[in-house]
């Protein structure tokens, strides 16, 4: 009899962690959702209920949680300034107790766990591109503290436990993501340019635009974490995935107009406390290791997207 890897997916019906469910039915494990919907939501997931191997589980993880499972995988935590700071020590505390019950649960359970940390360890960088051996550029009082902190302590925790109790753990830092079913009014700057181009109101760029980013394709995303959780058991990380290919964000705004044949036009406004100028991530190690680097490029993303939001909004 085959006998089907459970795996639980914390934030699993969010943006990431939806696509991530999906694929791991579609790879035949029995999945177990945990969300507490707090920037999640069941229409992510809808169309996974009927499926007799696909569990939902409204808990929060900064509670512990008791089950068994084979594998882990950590996404819950808010990931737009707008969420994050909505509720700051919330934030932290997702982070920290978060990891700490899902790290003793995959240390009784002996299970593989995999943390969805964030470029944003890397703070405002004083190295172009990042690679994971940069130690970071962050603010800790900053009102993006919560965030950055928060991640860079679960990293921490993570090591320990690695460290400390031989535990099985990845470590995958991503860059920015977009595709269908990212939030539609989480300030996020592809859904948000996406949204209002499709409004036909003005496009906000903050700052004069010519800061750039580096956008990685939601499939190409989980595939890279899928391959982490796989990978050799001496390779914990962190590594960087997401997509090494810079755009300003000028020039998104321009492509976002052209894909959606939209009249908006663009409007400039005072660039956020402590945003980051240049965000691209160094991906030789994944490379290296994993086998892995990105397949979709932004005009193909950003056309899956554009019909997403069409559809839905
Ligand atoms: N999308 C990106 O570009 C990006 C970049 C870097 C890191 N990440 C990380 O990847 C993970 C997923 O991000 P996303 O873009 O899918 O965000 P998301 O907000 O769509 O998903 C997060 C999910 O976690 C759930 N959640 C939040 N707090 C929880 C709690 N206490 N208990 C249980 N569930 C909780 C939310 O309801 C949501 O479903 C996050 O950890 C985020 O920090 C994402």
């Amino acid at each position: 009899m085959h006998l089907r890897k459970r795996v639980l997916v914390t934030g699993g019906a969010g943006f990431l962690g939806s696509f991530l469910c999906e694929r791991l039915l579609e790879e035949e494990c029995d999945v177990v959702c945990v969300d507490n919907f707090y920037t999640g939501t069941k229409r992510n997931i809808i169309h996974l209920l009927d499926n007799p191997y696909f569990e939902l589980i409204r808990h929060d993880i900064t509670f512990p949680l008791y089950l068994e499972v084979d594998e882990i995988y950590y996404l819950a935590c808010p990931a737009s300034p707008i969420h994050y700071q909505n509720d700051p020590v919330q934030t932290t505390k997702v982070n920290v107790h978060g990891s700490i019950n899902m790290l003793g649960l995959a240390k009784r359970l002996k299970a593989r766990i995999l943390q969805a940390s964030t470029s944003e360890v890397y703070g405002d960088p004083s190295i172009h591109p990042q690679t994971e051996s940069y130690w970071g550029n962050v603010n800790c009082i900053g009102i993006r503290s919560c965030y950055d902190e928060g991640k860079r302590c679960a990293e921490t925790l993570f090591f320990d436990y690695y460290r400390q109790h031989k535990l099985n753990i990845r470590v995958v830092r991503i860059f920015n993501t977009y595709g269908p079913r990212m939030h539609p009014n989480d300030g996020r700057v592809v859904s948000n340019f996406i949204i209002q181009a499709l409004n036909n109101r003005d496009i906000t760029v903050f700052g004069d635009g010519s800061q750039s980013r580096s956008f990685c394709y939601v499939d190409d995303m989980i595939d890279g974490m899928i391959r982490m959780m796989n990978g050799p058991d001496d390779f914990t990380g962190p590594v960087n995935i997401g997509n090494p290919n810079e755009f300003s964000i000028l020039e998104l705004a321009e492509k976002v107009i052209a894909k959606t044949g939209s009249s908006s036009k663009i409007v400039y406004h005072p660039l956020p406390e402590d945003d980051p100028l240049q965000r691209q991530p160094n991906i030789d190690l994944a490379k290296k290791q994993l086998g892995w680097e990105p397949k979709t490029q932004l005009e193909e993303g950003l056309r899956q997207t554009v019909e997403y939001f069409k559809k839905n909004f």
